[in-house]
C-alpha cells in the first residue's frame, strides 16, 4: 500500500497529471513540454524530476537532448494507463489545449523533416552510403528475411526504394510507403528502370498506415524500417502501428544506428534520435506484442567514426483476438 500511496502522491498535482497525460501520448524534450504547457522550464523540470523519481517516467539522455516518456512497466505503468483511460480531454479545456499544442509541435517537426527530405532526395543515395556499411547490412537484411514466407512486404519509409529493389526477387508483392513525394518520385523511377513489377510505392504516413488490421492468416509477412526510426518523434507508436498490419508470425525488421553522440546529425541531417539501445527496441517490440528474435550489429567503418548499424528483428507471437475478424492488408 505504501508504494501505491507514494505513486498517487507523485501524480496528485494538476501539472503532473497533465505531464503524465502528455507523455503517455508522446516522447518529448523539456523545451517541447515547456512550449506545450506554457510553464517555465525550472517548474517543468521539477515536476519531471518528481515523476521520474516515483517511477512514472523514463528519461533518455542523448547528447544535448533529454527525452521523457511515460513508462509502460510495473505499477507506475499500470497506473498511468488507468489515468489515460479515465482522463477525457474533451471534458477538460486545459488537456484539450495541451493536445492541440502537442499536435502543433509535431506538425512543426514533421515540416522540418519534410523540408530536409525534399531538399536531399536527389543526393540521398550518397548520404545513405556515407552512414553505413551498406552491402553488409543489405545482405543481412536479405538473409534474415528470405528464409520465411515473403508474400506481402511493407517497406515503411521507403525513400528511394532501394530495399524494395533488394527484396523484389524474393517476394510476391512489395509496397513502399513514404511521406515525401520527392523521394517517391525517385523510388518510382528506380523500380521502373529496374523492370520491377511486383513492387509499388505510395504516399503514406508510417504513424497511420493505410491498411486494415491484419488477421492471423492475412496481412504483411514483414514490415521493414531501414534507417527511418531515428527521424521520428515516436518510434514506439510507429512499431505498434506496424504490428497492427502484421499477420500472425509476421516480422518487423529495423535497421538503425546504435546509440552514438554525433550531435551534428541533428542539425545537419534532421536526425531526432541519436541511435537506439537494444533494451529500447526490445521494449517497443514487446509493447507491440512481438518477441525480439534477432540482433546483429555492424561496427562503424573507420571513415565515419562512431556510427554502428544494428539490425533488430521481432516476430508477432499471436494476433490479438479482437483483430481476428478484421480485413487483410
Ligand atoms: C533516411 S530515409 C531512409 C529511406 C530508405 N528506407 C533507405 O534506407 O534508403 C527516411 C525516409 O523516411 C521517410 N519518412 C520520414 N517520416 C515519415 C513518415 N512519418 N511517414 C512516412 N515516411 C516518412 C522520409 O521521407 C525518408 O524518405
Amino acid at each position: 500500500m505504501e508504494s501505491l500511496l507514494a505513486l498517487l502522491r507523485a501524480a496528485g498535482d494538476p501539472s503532473r497529471l497533465r505531464l503524465l497525460f502528455l507523455l503517455a501520448n508522446a516522447e518529448l524534450t523539456v523545451s517541447e513540454i515547456t512550449e506545450i504547457m506554457g510553464q517555465s522550464q525550472p517548474r517543468v523540470s521539477r515536476h519531471l524530476r518528481l515523476l521520474c523519481d516515483a517511477g512514472f517516467l523514463e528519461r533518455m539522455k542523448e547528447g544535448a537532448w533529454v527525452f521523457y516518456r511515460a513508462t509502460d512497466r510495473d505499477d507506475a505503468g499500470q497506473l498511468s494507463r488507468a489515468f489515460a483511460t479515465l482522463i477525457n480531454p474533451d471534458r477538460d479545456l486545459i488537456l484539450k489545449d495541451d493536445l492541440k499544442r502537442l499536435a502543433q509541435v509535431r506538425e512543426a517537426r514533421a515540416r522540418q523533416a519534410a523540408r530536409y527530405f525534399a531538399a536531399n532526395a536527389a543526393q540521398w543515395e550518397k548520404i545513405r552510403a556515407l552512414h553505413v556499411p551498406e552491402t553488409e547490412v543489405e545482405s543481412s537484411v536479405l538473409r534474415l528475411l528470405r528464409h520465411a514466407r515473403l508474400d506481402q512486404v511493407l517497406d515503411a519509409g521507403t525513400g528511394t526504394g532501394r530495399i524494395l529493389e533488394l527484396l523484389s526477387p524474393h517476394l510476391r508483392r512489395g509496397i513502399g510507403i513514404d511521406s515525401s513525394p520527392e523521394m517517391l518520385a525517385i523510388a518510382r523511377d528506380r523500380l521502373a528502370k529496374a523492370g520491377i513489377l511486383n513492387c509499388q510505392v505510395r504516399r503514406g504516413d508510417v504513424y497511420r498506415l493505410p491498411f486494415a488490421d491484419a488477421t492471423a492468416e492475412d496481412g504483411f509477412d514483414a514490415v521493414i524500417f531501414h534507417q527511418v526510426l531515428h527521424f521520428l518523434d515516436d518510434p514506439q507508436a510507429v512499431i505498434r502501428e506496424a504490428g497492427r498490419v502484421l499477420r500472425g508470425g509476421g516480422r518487423i525488421l529495423i535497421a538503425d544506428f546504435a546509440p552514438h553522440l554525433l550531435e551534428f546529425l541533428r542539425n545537419d541531417y534532421a536526425h531526432r534520435r541519436l541511435g537506439f539501445s537494444n533494451a529500447e527496441v526490445e521494449s517497443w517490440f514487446r509493447t507491440a506484442g512481438l518477441k525480439p528474435t534477432t540482433m546483429e550489429s555492424f561496427a562503424a567503418p573507420s571513415a565515419v567514426q562512431g556510427l554502428s548499424v544494428v539490425i533488430w528483428v521481432g516476430e508477432l507471437i499471436a494476433v490479438p483476438r479482437a483483430r481476428e475478424s478484421g480485413a487483410a492488408a
